[in-house]
């Protein structure tokens, strides 16, 4: 026997196209929420709505241009993480700082629902916080930000887990280690070939974690944001729907957390379920990941075979790392380790493999042992681009233009930004005020200093090969294999 829930959930999938999300359980009239039904996370977790489902009511909630009906708005929050008052007599829709869009689709959209964006849909991360808002873009109150595409975030997030997983097992065992030898005992913190620096356990069984790099102290890697702030797509997905649209989880605004049912004070009560948020995780988490078009033009082949080897060989691959490979490619919902606010209960997990149906291809094929191979063209580190001084000359400046310390890191480092994408993910740059893939490049400094200057020092056929390279990492058609060829 189906649930009344599902029954609705079904009969509006089959009727309508997406979007709009109408549950048509009653003939409805005039004006009508845009999402007329809500998941229960029990209902995903006991199998009554099919996998299937859940992936398109995900995208239903992401692609759902909500309205006052749905609880639109935060005439009384801020669009801060951590749920925060203010006087409710700013605009409705404000650019700077939100809420600033109808719907995540309405960013997220290149080459389809999912994607990036274009520098028109960018934002100014942080000017959320800073309620009742500024009407002033510039770098002294947000740091403007290019849109990302989601596709193989799913596998991103997995690769985070395991390395975070990696990471702490390495704190533990120098702990154990300098506790029973009775002197400091230091560890290199290696996990997939990536290095973290390293980490010493004193013997009274504290840290020394002076000399990590490139993760936060407490060893969790945050794969997401070009910051590396956000530790999984629920985390993301919760803050977003707050600061983009006054779309407040219960899990991080309802009366469990802030006393209230209605913390924005719009008039409408728990506005999503933890069963939303659950399917608009798993919408995003499973989208297809990206792979390589390949030109049928042998000239432009030729230069990009060329390319991926100059790209390995002048040392871009150290931290654009080719491959990283995940031992367990099953992605389960929720991450125990999302913080306070975020749904965590993993005895309430529910399982998607990420290299099976219904998650949509291209997706990523079991090796012999049953792990995958994630060419994202990252190493989930930060590093700073940044020259303290001139060289030759020559400060490059453009990846510190921010101002705004954001989740504790320093201004200047960045993620290595996954390169799985960036055939057809212009602009480029975290500010996507790049136009062209050679700029992008042009601007690495600090410590893409010398693999930046072996770039410069390279003959233009050789810069092109690389470029050309570049252009065959695309997110592809859905449904096609992880190689097309095409024009
Ligand atoms: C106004 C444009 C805009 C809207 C609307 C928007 N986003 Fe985003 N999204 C961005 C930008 C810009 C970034 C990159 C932020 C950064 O790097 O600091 C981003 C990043 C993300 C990421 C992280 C991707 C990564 O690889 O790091 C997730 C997940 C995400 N958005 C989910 C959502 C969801 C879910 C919604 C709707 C609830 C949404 N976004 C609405 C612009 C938008
Ligand atoms: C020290 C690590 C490091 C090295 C080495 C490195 N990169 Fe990067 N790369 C980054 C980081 C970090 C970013 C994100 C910068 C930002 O936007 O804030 C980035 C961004 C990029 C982008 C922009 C992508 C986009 O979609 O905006 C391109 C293209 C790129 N790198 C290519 C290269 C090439 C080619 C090389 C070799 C010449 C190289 N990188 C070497 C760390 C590195």
């Amino acid at each position: 026997m189906l649930s009344r829930t599902h029954q609705r959930v079904i009969a509006s999938l089959s009727v309508a196209a997406l979007p709009p999300f109408v549950a048509p359980a009653r003939a409805q009239v005039g004006e009508t929420p845009v999402v007329g039904t809500h998941l229960l996370h029990s209902e995903i977790l006991d199998g009554t709505v099919r996998k299937k489902d859940v992936i398109r009511f995900g995208r239903a909630l992401f692609e759902a241009k909500f309205n006052r009906l749905d609880g639109q708005g935060r005439p009384a929050a801020t669009g801060n993480g951590v749920p925060t008052l203010r006087t409710p007599d700013e605009p409705a829709f404000l650019r700077t700082s939100g809420p600033d869009a109808n719907s995540c689709f309405a960013c997220h959209n290149e080459p389809r629902s999912g994607g990036g964006g274009d520098f028109v849909a960018n934002v100014f991360v942080l000017a959320q916080v800073l309620d009742p808002v500024t009407f002033s873009i510039a770098p002294s109150s947000s740091n403007e930000r290019n849109s990302l595409g989601m596709f193989g975030s799913g596998l991103i997030e997995l690769l985070g887990r395991e390395m975070t997983a990696d990471l702490q097992a390495i704190r533990a065992s120098a702990i154990s280690q300098g506790q029973t030898g009775g002197s400091p005992v230091t560890l290199p913190l290696d996990t997939k070939g990536v290095n973290f620096g390293s980490i010493t356990g004193n013997p009274d069984g504290s840290v020394d974690t002076s000399a990590v790099v490139g993760v936060s102290a407490d060893l969790i890697l945050r794969p997401f944001h070009q910051k590396g702030v956000v530790r999984s797509v629920r985390e993301f997905t919760v803050n977003a729907m707050n600061h983009h649209h006054g779309m407040q989880a219960v899990e991080r605004f309802g009366i469990g957390q802030t006393g209230t049912a209605d913390f924005d004070q719009d008039g409408v009560l728990d506005e999503l379920t933890l069963g939303d948020i659950t399917a608009a995780t798993l919408f995003q988490a499973t989208l297809a990941m990206p792979g390589r078009r390949i030109p049928r033009d042998a000239e432009r082949r030729a230069a990009a075979e060329l390319g991926e080897v100059l790209f390995d060989q002048i040392g871009c691959a150290d931290c654009h790392k080719p491959a990283l490979v995940l031992d367990d490619p099953v992605f389960t919902e929720p991450y125990g380790l999302n913080p306070g606010g975020t749904f965590n209960d993993v005895s309430q997990a529910v399982a998607f493999d990420l290299t099976k149906s219904p998650c949509p291809k291209p997706r990523p094929e079991r090796n012999a042992d049953g792990s995958v191979t994630v060419r994202a063209f990252t190493d989930l580190k930060r590093h700073d681009l940044c020259d303290a001084a001139p060289i030759n000359n020559e400060q490059i400046t453009y990846f510190c233009n921010e101002q705004l310390v954001q989740g504790g890191v320093p201004t200047g480092l960045w993620l290595t930004r996954k390169l799985w994408d960036v055939g057809n993910s212009a602009p480029y740059g975290h500010r996507g005020d790049l136009t062209t893939i050679t700029d992008a490049i042009l601007m690495h400094g600090g410590e893409a200093r010398d693999e930046r200057d072996l770039f410069v020092a390279l003959s233009q056929p050789e810069k092109d090969a690389i470029v050309e390279f570049l252009k065959t990492l695309q997110v592809l058609p859905e449904g096609s294999g992880e190689i097309v060829r095409a024009d």
